[in-house]
């Protein structure tokens, strides 16, 4: 018999935590050349460090803008790879492929009651097209995106935005993230933490541990 977590709302982070980020890329490898996986590795993390950098700098540009702008720097560290691509890898970027247990879990945990959100450094335009794209709308009570606060995770305002929507204390919040850092925020926010640590990365920020780690979502049915 499986115990009801005390959780009510369960929130989830959508790049990475939801959606393949690597999708749009594995999509076009063969024409991309043997660096396609570098390419797409540079293209997030500097599609992050510019979210970082803008938000502490307080010159917001949406996320799409900055997934634009990360593209052609990868483009630009891998001069091998064919940029006559960059129109279909955007197109396939913006509505990503959910992970394969992705449904599932949403079906079940909304089987036991729960209110479901995402909570995105995401535009919302580019949201919803993910959400839709895997038929996920009906799963959601709320998509949540930085957007209507103009600046970015780890602020705190952007946390916030979650008791907001739901009337709930933080502490009967659980977020969920493939990202250490976005966890590391959301633990020092105070919500309940699942690190979904897909690719086994080292953990780091250690005094903001997340209060449970697992490899894919499956597992969260079961805390
Ligand atoms: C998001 C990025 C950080 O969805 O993955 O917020």
């Amino acid at each position: 018999m499986v115990q009801s977590s005390p959780c009510s709302v369960y929130v989830f982070d959508a790049y990475g935590t939801l959606f393949d980020v690597h999708a749009a890329v594995r999509k076009h490898e063969q024409d991309l050349g043997p660096n396609a996986a570098f390419l797409s590795e540079i293209w997030r993390s500097k599609q992050l460090e510019y979210s970082w950098v803008r938000g502490l700098m307080g010159r917001y540009r949406d996320f799409w803008s900055l997934t634009e702008e990360a593209l052609d720097y990868a483009f630009a560290k891998v001069p091998d790879a064919d940029q006559s691509k960059r129109a279909e890898l955007l197109d396939a970027y913006f509505s990503l492929e959910a992970y394969p247990e992705v449904r599932s879990v949403l079906e079940a945990l909304k089987a036991q009651g729960k209110d479901l959100a995402i909570l995105s450094n995401g535009s919302p335009d580019m949201l919803k097209a993910a959400v839709e794209g895997n038929g996920l709308q009906d799963l959601f009570d709320h998509v949540l995106s930085v957007d209507e606060l103009r600046t970015y995770k780890t602020a705190k305002e952007v946390y916030e935005l979650v008791g907001t929507v739901f009337r709930a204390f933080p502490e009967t919040v659980s977020f969920q993230s493939s990202n250490r850092w976005d966890i590391a925020g959301a633990t020092a926010y105070g919500f309940r933490t699942v690190w979904v640590n897909r690719t086994s990365q080292p953990d780091e920020y250690k005094d903001l541990a997340p209060s449970a780690q697992l490899k894919d979502l499956e597992g969260l049915l079961f805390l």
